[in-house]
């Protein structure tokens, strides 16, 4: 049995995330996991909120909340809507967490006694009518070289200039407006990334089945960016983990805190400690996970995330785990992705374009989107959501073939034989031709799976489907069961076998329907096929079933032309106050 930990980016947790969001990192990890669970292997699914930084400050302060409650709902809110999306994560963290504070602290303990942690003086922006600093873009002016009067401290979105928020003219809080801003001394811990160059490099190039986007970012940053220039680690901020080395005081690193990007990856770590606590599990169990020197040598680590994470997670990171000189694991496989565009623009919390979680199910059932996100799975180049495009996937594929197939056996089964399993008839040239096929299908498939190449997998389950339905139409036992009830019985058998491989194979995609015709057919615990030609007998004569309800409903033109007017835009998503802690 292997041993798969998997973890997705961990989502921020101001505001409800949208479809390119989930299906930039959680939704295929959940596919990842549930197909290895599947197959019988030991996994470790984990993801969390990631709760630091002042995207979720001001999201809370917006709400009108302490940024402690804001958060604790916030995550509530989120874990509710990744169980109704069937994100089957072991556990769903919080990088707030006593175990994200301790490890965090720990990590940057050890980083220091290597000598990789160094102290910098700055400058930097104060408000005293905030009575904070304020990172650069949260300073807003008028831009010293085009006028425009929005101007962030790190860049003009009018003319794209990058600036220093000295440049701006008449700069102001983006805070509060406050004016009265000046230029304070503050100290900061970096850490020194460039002192771990060669290690990371050796460390990438050692990853040869990376996919290319991975690589090619990493290299990217590595060589030719400034990628790999120190960093730093701190914040003057009130929320987040405080500065301590280990369980000890930072003298000088009273009242900071470490920036959300050195905390936010440590929560997978910390998530582990908090899935076995929350289990009942010991430090032993979760550190089999994670430590290559506390039986975690055989587990094979895969993260999910979208393609601006990947720096984060194949430099800085990395620079944390390699620079504490710790045998913790190393990620083994980096899946990422490119960009979900909805209907020709960008997804945009701020704008309200586009579609968002909680929405999604508002208007139909998890699987519907996960089968339509997961075969357009943005892998080799960015992917558009289109209505249109939804409405044919989910018409063709899941209503069309495989709702249909289960349908119409199950239904000829019940009004020709009742609801058992029929017996009669021996299997022929016909279905020796379909298992073929279908071994040789379910082998790529697996093959896909196993590879996550998602959209692949997609069409090939996809064609697995078909192949059923193309046999029942073929063989149509509702014509031959006059001159032929025994044939007709097989073939009836044979198709409800059909339809049980489905269901099993089918689950990591469409979970609930997979289900529901688990339940129909009977099935209590299904297992994978581990070989093909006897799988298709598993549902011997007499096995009883029932028909299932409608397994996917089709959308309607009306459906769509409602839909597409509604998301349009022109109405902002709470939490759009901070989209992402940017890449500084
Ligand atoms: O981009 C994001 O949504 C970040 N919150 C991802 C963090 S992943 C990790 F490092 F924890
Ligand atoms: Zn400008």
């Amino acid at each position: 049995m292997a041993r798969h930990l998997i973890t997705s980016a961990i989502p921020y947790i101001n505001g409800i995330k949208h479809l390119g969001n989930l299906i930039g990192s959680q939704l295929p990890a959940d596919l990842f996991a549930r197909y290895q669970r599947a197959r019988g292997n030991d996994v470790l699914f984990l993801c969390a909120t990631d709760e630091h930084g002042t995207p979720a400050e001001l999201a809370a302060a917006k709400a009108g909340k302490p940024v402690a409650d804001y958060c604790a709902e916030m995550h509530k809110v989120q874990a509710d809507i990744a169980r109704r999306f069937r994100l089957s994560f072991d556990h769903f963290g919080r990088s707030s967490s006593p175990q994200n504070h301790a490890l965090t602290q720990h990590f940057a303990g050890r980083l220091a006694e290597n000598d990789l942690i160094s102290e910098v003086s700055e400058r930097q922006v104060y408000s005293i009518a905030d009575g904070r600093f304020l990172p650069d873009r949260y300073i807003e002016g008028t831009c010293p070289n085009c006028g425009y009067d929005k101007a962030r401290g790190d860049q003009c979105e009018n003319c794209t200039k990058q600036l220093e928020p000295t440049d701006l003219i008449d700069p102001r809080s983006a805070v509060s407006g406050a004016t009265d801003l000046e230029v304070r001394e503050t100290r900061h811990l970096y850490l020194r990334q460039s002192a771990l160059k060669d290690a990371l490099n050796d460390w990438i190039d050692s990853k040869t089945d990376w996919p290319v986007l991975t690589t090619s970012i990493a290299k990217k940053w590595l060589h030719d960016g400034d990628g790999l220039r120190d960093r730093g680690i701190t914040r003057d901020l009130d929320w987040g983990i405080p500065v301590r080395k280990g369980t000890e005081d930072w003298p000088g690193m009273e009242g900071k805190v470490f920036y959300v990007w050195f905390d936010a990856p440590i929560e997978y770590i910390a998530c582990a400690a908090e899935w076995a606590e929350a289990n009942g599990l010991t430090e032993a169990d979760w550190q089999s996970w994670w430590r290559t020197d506390k039986g975690a040598e055989d587990v094979r680590y895969t993260q999910f995330m979208g393609k601006d994470n990947v720096p984060f997670h194949t430099l800085s990171f990395p620079a944390t785990i390699i620079g504490s000189g710790e045998p913790w694991k190393l990620v083994d496989h980096l899946k990422s992705f490119n960009y979900l565009t909805y209907d020709g623009g960008q997804f945009s919390t701020s704008q309200g374009r586009g579609i968002f979680m909680d929405q999604a199910l508002e208007l139909l059932p998890a699987d519907y989107w996960r089968w339509w996100l997961l075969s357009h799975a943005p892998e080799n180049s960015d992917a558009e959501f289109t209505w249109d495009n939804f409405q044919a996937s989910v018409n063709k594929d899941l209503a069309d073939v495989l709702g249909n197939f289960v349908s119409r056996i199950t239904k000829f089964c019940r009004s020709k034989f009742g609801e058992a399993v029929p017996s009669g008839g021996q299997t022929g040239a016909e279905e020796a031709a379909v298992v073929a096929d279908l071994s040789e299908r379910l082998d790529r498939y697996a093959r896909f799976m196993e590879a996550m190449e998602v959209r692949k997998a997609a069409q090939e389950l996809r064609a697995i489907w078909v192949t059923g339905n193309e046999y029942l139409q073929s063989v149509a036992p509702w014509t031959g069961i006059k001159s032929d009830p025994d044939q007709a019985a097989m073939q009836t058998r044979f198709a409800l076998n059909l339809a049980h491989l489905f269901a099993v194979i089918s689950a990591p995609f469409v979970p609930d329907a997979s289900a529901k015709i688990l339940t129909s057919l009977n099935v209590l615990e299904p297992i994978w096929p581990a070989d093909l030609q006897e799988f298709l007998y598993t549902l011997g004569p007499d096995h009883p079933f029932t028909v299932p309800d409608v397994l996917f409903a089709k959308i309607t033109d009306t459906q769509v032309e409602e839909w597409q007017a509604r998301f349009s835009g022109g109405q902002s998503r709470k939490g759009a106050e901070g989209e992402a802690e940017a890449l500084s």
